[in-house]
């Protein structure tokens, strides 16, 4: 046997054992999406309970399990911190059981290092190589950083974890046990691409140049853009995530990444979520990078990329250009993520673009997603002074170097027709046009 795997033995652990480390009060890091080790908080949440320990928080980014941790009698005991509200933490924070931290992606490297010092960081692993090291597979993003300064550190081995390449691995002999857990990864089912969705799809498709390097944000409009890409030659992928959409892309042959001025012939990312076809695509695929986010989302790193394009979804747009795109008033929906790091990068890059890309309406046309004001309460998530691109099923309109009065007129001239005279109306009364 050799050194590696001796040393992987005597640190392999039950669920329970491991947990009994973990005292009340404890402060416990995870990385994101399907890096969440998902037998160790479940066992946690349940030790929590049994010995009622109270007051251990466990911060995540983007949650995809129900797990315990998440029912509101559980807060006192284990209270999640979401770094990016999804599905099924969604409702913990908005009925205050859970509790959210706000931050560009960026910057969460920084924070763990800085500001939020964990008692424990505890991740899923691809099973470990004959080197001693594992994988964070496809969840880099913050792993290494919230490591740094945990005081104890424990990785749960699962088979199904993709091994990738990139920076986000950890050596045996750095973890404090380990525990194994073979379960598949959650898929998430194809979203689907409605013909408005597909119309806007093709919209922004048109100013996307051959060559360019893209970024896709989450929902239906983006992946609609993906789809719409498929002709195009040359594209290079340097992406917060991996969708489903960017597999199509690379085996059609339109991502091809030669044309990057930097980090040429491969793929760039931080964490993925999709289906088992996605997973096998990744695993071990050279040409697929997973590096940590505060590389990945650095604007200087963007922008170093000629014609960057960087693509969006928002909640709701004002008429001097300001987007929320992660509450519904006062709400909290998702997150800020990393699209204002891409709106920025794109910003900086030479023939760079950033499109924040909505349907005109909400809930059945009855609501209009271009506003005068944002709602009441709404978090702005991107300045007025860095969108740049804003696109509907109505049209596309560039916000840069437009006056405020220009701005209200484009979008207006891109909100459904039946909220234009209201609009105008209220944009009168802001005295935004005459
Ligand atoms: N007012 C009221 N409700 C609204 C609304 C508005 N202006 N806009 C959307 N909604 C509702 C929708 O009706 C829908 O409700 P339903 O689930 O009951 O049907 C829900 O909010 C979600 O809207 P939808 O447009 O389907 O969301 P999406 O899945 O396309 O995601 C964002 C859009 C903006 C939430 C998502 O892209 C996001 O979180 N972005 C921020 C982070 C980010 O961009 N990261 C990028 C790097 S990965």
């Amino acid at each position: 046997m050799g050194k590696w795997n001796a040393l992987y033995l005597e640190k392999l652990k039950s669920a329970e054992e491991i947990v009994a480390q973990i005292g009340p009060h404890s402060i416990c890091a995870s990385t994101c999406a399907l890096g969440e080790p998902v037998g160790l908080s479940q066992a946690l949440a349940e030790r929590a309970e049994a010995e009622n320990l109270h007051g251990i928080s466990h911060h995540l980014l983007l949650v995809l399990k129900e797990l315990k941790y998440l029912q509101p009698e559980m807060t006192d005991k284990m209270k999640h911190v979401a770094w990016f509200t999804s599905g099924p933490a969604r409702k913990a924070v908005q009925n205050g059981s859970a509790d959210f931290m706000p931050c560009f992606y960026k910057d969460a490297p920084m924070l763990w290092q800085e500001f939020v010092e964990p008692d424990v960081f505890y991740a899923t692993v691809s099973p470990m190589d004959k080197h001693g090291w594992c994988s964070f597979g496809v969840s880099a993003s913050v792993a290494r950083a919230a490591m740094s300064r945990a005081k104890k550190v424990f990785l749960e081995v699962n088979k199904f974890m993709p091994r990738t390449h990139g920076t986000g691995v950890v050596h045996i002999s750095e973890v404090n046990a380990v525990f194994e857990n073979h379960v598949p990864l959650v898929e998430l089912g194809d979203i689907p691409i409605t013909k408005k969705d597909e119309h806007i799809g093709n919209l922004i498709a048109e100013r996307i140049p051959d060559g360019a390097t893209i970024q896709f944000g989450i929902g239906s409009i983006p992946n609609a853009v993906g789809q719409a890409l498929r002709g195009k030659k040359g594209l290079g992928i340097h992406s917060e995530m991996f969708t489903e959409g960017m597999v199509d892309l690379i085996e059609c042959g339109a991502v091809t990444n030669t044309s990057k001025n930097i980090d040429a012939n491969k793929s760039i990312v931080c964490f993925a979520i999709g289906s088992r076809r996605m997973y096998d695509f990744i695993d071990d695929n050279p040409g697929i990078e997973f590096r940590s986010i505060d590389y990945v989302n650095d604007p200087n790193v963007i922008g170093k990329h000629d014609n960057f394009i960087s693509i969006n979804a928002t909640i709701e747009v004002d008429l001097i250009g300001q987007a929320c795109s992660e509450s519904i008033g006062t709400q909290q929906f998702s997150g800020t993520g990393g699209q204002v790091d891409f709106i920025r990068g794109a910003g900086m890059s030479k023939g760079g673009k950033s499109f924040l890309a909505i349907h005109s309406t909400a809930k059945n046309d009855t609501i209009s997603k271009i506003k005068p004001v944002l709602t009441e309460g709404a978090h702005v998530s991107c300045s007025k002074n860095e969108i740049d691109y804003v696109a509907t099923e109505y049209g596309v309109t560039r916000l840069k170097g437009k006056t405020a009065s220009q701005r209200a007129k484009a979008l207006i001239g891109i909100a459904h027709p039946k909220f234009r005279d209201a609009l105008t109306d209220a944009a009168r009364k802001m005295r935004l046009v005459a």
